[in-house]
């Protein structure tokens, strides 16, 4: 038996979704513990090409045992049709379960945030996701076991509405009405009832087999809301030890932490980003948008801010998340590349720094780089972390030096089968 959590290691959209797909071959149930549909794991394997936004992306292997997990906020319509890209593959869809503690993303929370976003805000998604988690501080939220037992969902429907009608109001927008709502809720509890679970005897039933179980977590640790970059950050934990939070299991019981980088740095919205370039050579790595694996947003196709590798940062994820291995996704992307820059420290107010700033001083610190030679031919069809071309292997020996931890996985394509273990 063993819990691997697998997470992001920098901003997001490191390449988690190939990750798990490929890992989730060897595991019993894949478990989604955070976030919303506001990110999305781009999966390439021989049933077609997958944005998942909900879904786990281990759906496609074995039975497809998969779990939506209790830390996660679901909007029922985006699941809906996520299904049914997945169906229209081919793929069984009969493993897929909800937690019945994983709570409903409602219309209103979609609306607050455009709203809140056109009023002036970080650059969110709009899909609703940071409302939804603020109603569920504030315990107005329905969760989906609320599906289970309709009179029940009309009646904290009715408690609900005042306090978001409220707020509808103060941005100029419609109230919404109970009935509109409950008629929703309905159409979901036929859709959904026989897939939601009581997470804890669920999970707890693999746990007591001896099962394989994969956590996977949606964006990355520099966007965690506690130990991130806030405010430029995610309404959720998309750290390992929040797995166990959401999976309501004991944190001693977790065995791997898998971290997912990519092999130079990318985000997307606003917040400081040291490394961040904007001409030259770091425009080899962008591409135009018209492959996946181009850099470009998986859920909002905004163009991605691009820089170099930034040691500071892993060094950090490594410390908040204690990983076991590093997989090193897009190193192919840096096959044409004659010299590598990496970030090795920051400088702050003219000193080098020996911890991680705050957000504010991470706005004004200067990368101190170091620059390693490229390696100038395709990694594509390399399949051995051994037979890398000598650079290469140079170039993540300098990152395991740095970072602490070792790289067991090279990413040298979008598909699951381009990957150098
Ligand atoms: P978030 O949860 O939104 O943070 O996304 P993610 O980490 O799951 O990122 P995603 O799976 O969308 O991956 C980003 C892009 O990189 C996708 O287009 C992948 O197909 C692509 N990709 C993943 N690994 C590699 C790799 O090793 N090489 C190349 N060229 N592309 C890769």
């Amino acid at each position: 038996m063993s819990i691997s959590v697998l997470v992001g290691a920098q901003w997001g959209d490191e390449g988690k979704g190939k990750m798990i797909d490929y890992l989730s071959r060897d595991c019993d149930l894949i478990v989604r513990f955070q976030g919303g549909d506001n990110a999305g794991h781009t999966v390439i394997n021989e049933h077609g090409v997958f944005k998942l936004h909900l879904i786990p992306s281990g759906i496609f292997n074995k039975g497809g045992e998969c779990l939506i997990g209790t830390g996660t906020v679901v909007n029922p319509d985006v699941l809906e049709d996520e299904i049914k890209q997945i169906e229209d593959a081919g793929v069984r869809m009969s493993g897929l379960k909800i937690s019945g503690k994983a709570h409903i993303l409602m219309p209103y929370h979609q609306k607050l945030d455009e709203l809140m976003e056109v009023a002036g805000g970080i650059g969110t998604t709009k899909r609703g996701i940071g409302q939804a988690y603020s109603y569920k501080a504030l315990r107005k939220n329905l969760r989906f076991e609320d599906l289970l037992n309709l009179n029940s969902a009309r009646k904290k429907l009715e408690a609900i509405l005042p306090v978001i009608n409220n707020q509808m109001r103060a941005y100029g927008a419609e109230d919404y009405t109970v009935d509109f709502l409950y008629e929703k809720c309905e159409k979901w509890a036929e859709r959904f009832a026989s897939m939601i679970v009581d997470p804890i005897r669920y999970l707890h039933s693999y746990i007591d087999a001896d099962k394989n179980i994969l956590f996977e977590g949606q964006l990355a640790a520099m966007k965690d809301i506690d130990l991130g970059i806030y405010p430029y950050v995610t309404s959720s934990n998309p750290t390992a030890a929040y797995a166990a939070v959401s999976g309501g299991f004991s944190a001693k019981k977790i065995d791997h932490v898998i971290g997912v980088a990519k092999a130079f740095s990318s985000a997307v919205g606003a917040g400081p980003f040291p490394t961040e370039e904007f001409e030259g050579d770091i425009d080899l790595i962008r591409g135009k948008g018209d492959k996946p694996d181009d850099e470009f947003g998986a859920r909002t196709g905004r163009s991605r801010r691009l820089g170099w590798l930034d040691i500071p940062v892993l060094k950090y994820t490594n410390l908040i998340n204690g990983f076991d291995t590093l997989a090193l996704c897009k190193i192919d992307k840096l096959d044409n590349l004659p010299e590598i820059k990496v970030c090795v420290a920051y400088e702050l107010d003219g000193e080098v720094i020996d911890y991680f700033p705050n957000t504010e001083e991470l706005e004004r610190v200067k990368p101190v780089y170091e620059t390693l030679p490229g390696w100038m031919c395709s990694t594509k069809e390399i399949r051995r972390l051994e037979d890398l071309p000598e650079n290469a292997k140079k170039y993540i020996k300098t990152i395991e030096e740095l970072v602490g931890t070792t790289v067991g996985y090279v990413g040298v394509g979008p598909d699951r089968e381009e990957l150098a273990v």
